[in-house]
C-alpha cells in the first residue's frame, strides 16, 4: 500500500527509464495505476518496465508497466504512446511530463542558436506537444468522468538566475508559465501543475552533485541532496484524485534550497 490511490487509473511517464522518471512510474504503479513509461530506445524503456515489475513482485504487488519507445521531440511518438495507453486500457487519467535536457552551458549569448532551440524544444514545447496528443487520445474522457491530471517537471532553476545554465533555467521558467496557461484553458477536465525539483541524485545532475555532494548538502536545509523518490512523490500527490482542487500549481521540491545557504556540520 502507499499513501495514493491510483486503482483503474492510466498514467504515462515520459522518461522514465531511470531516475525522477522511474521513481515516478515506479510509485504510480505501486498505488494501483497502469504505467505506459518512455525513453528514447525501446530497450531502455522496457528493461525499466520489467524491474519495476519484479521489484514490486518481490513486495508482493502485482503492476502493469509497459515501457516503449518515445523521443518527447517527436509529435508523433506522443500520439503514438497515448494512443497505446487508451487502446490498451480504455482511458488515461496522468501524464508526467519529465523528460529533459540540458546541453548547453555558459552565458546565454555564448549558447549557438540551433542549442537554444533543441533546449526549447525538449524542456518547453514537448510537454505542450504531450498534453495536446494526451487529450486528442482521451485523457480526462474516461467514462466514469474522473478528471485528467498533467504533472511538469521543472526545475528550481525556473525560479532564479544561476551563472552556466540560463537557457535550461529559462526553458524551466517558460514551462512554468506554459503550466499555469494549460491550467486555465483545460480546467474543469484536466488539471495541470508542475513540480520544480532542487538538485537530486540523478545522472543528469550529476555535474551538480557528484564531486561535492557533502558541500551541496551542507548548504540545504534539509542535510541532503533530493531522492528521485522524493520527486516522485510530489508528483503523484498532484496527480492523485484527492488533489482535486489544485491546479495551475508549482511545487518546489528541494530541501529548502531555494531558502537559501545555511551551515550543517
Ligand atoms: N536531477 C535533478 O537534480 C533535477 C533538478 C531539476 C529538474 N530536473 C528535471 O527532472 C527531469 C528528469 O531528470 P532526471 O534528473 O531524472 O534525469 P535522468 O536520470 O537523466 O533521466 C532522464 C530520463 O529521460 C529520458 N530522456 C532523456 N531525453 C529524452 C528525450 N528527448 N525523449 C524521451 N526521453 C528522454 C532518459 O532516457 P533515455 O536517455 O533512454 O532516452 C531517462 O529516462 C528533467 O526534466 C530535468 O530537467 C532534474
Amino acid at each position: 500500500m502507499t499513501t495514493y490511490d491510483f486503482s483503474g487509473r492510466t498514467a504515462v511517464v515520459t522518461g522514465g527509464s531511470r531516475g525522477i522518471g522511474y521513481a515516478t512510474a515506479s510509485l504510480l504503479a505501486a498505488s494501483g495505476a497502469t504505467v505506459f513509461l518512455t525513453s528514447r530506445t525501446r530497450e531502455d524503456a522496457e528493461a525499466a518496465a520489467a524491474q519495476i515489475t519484479a521489484d514490486l513482485a518481490d513486495r508482493g504487488v502485482t503492476v502493469a508497466v509497459t515501457g516503449l519507445a518515445g523521443h518527447v521531440g517527436q509529435a508523433d511518438a506522443a500520439t503514438a504512446v497515448c494512443t497505446t495507453a487508451v487502446a490498451t486500457t480504455g482511458r488515461l487519467d496522468v501524464l508526467v511530463n519529465n523528460a529533459g535536457t540540458n546541453p548547453a552551458y555558459g552565458p546565454v549569448t555564448d549558447q549557438d542558436p540551433a542549442l537554444i532551440a533543441k533546449v526549447f524544444e525538449i524542456n518547453t514545447t514537448a510537454p505542450v506537444v504531450w498534453a495536446r496528443a494526451a487529450l486528442e487520445a482521451g485523457l480526462g474522457a474516461a467514462p466514469d468522468g474522473a478528471a485528467g491530471a498533467i504533472v511538469n517537471i521543472a526545475s528550481i532553476g525556473a525560479l532564479t538566475m544561476e551563472d552556466g545554465i540560463g537557457i535550461y533555467n529559462g526553458s524551466k521558467a517558460a514551462l512554468l508559465h506554459l503550466t499555469r496557461q494549460m491550467a486555465r484553458e483545460l480546467g474543469p477536465r484536466i488539471r495541470v501543475n508542475s513540480v520544480s525539483p532542487g538538485v537530486v541524485r540523478t545522472r543528469f545532475a550529476e555535474a551538480l552533485w557528484k564531486e561535492h555532494e557533502a558541500a551541496v548538502a551542507a548548504t540545504t536545509p534539509m542535510g541532503r541532496i533530493g531522492e528521485p523518490a522524493d520527486i516522485a512523490d510530489a508528483v503523484c500527490f498532484l496527480a492523485a484524485p484527492t488533489s482535486g482542487w489544485i491546479t495551475g500549481t508549482n511545487l518546489v521540491i528541494d530541501g529548502g534550497q531555494l531558502v537559501g545557504t545555511v551551515g550543517h556540520q
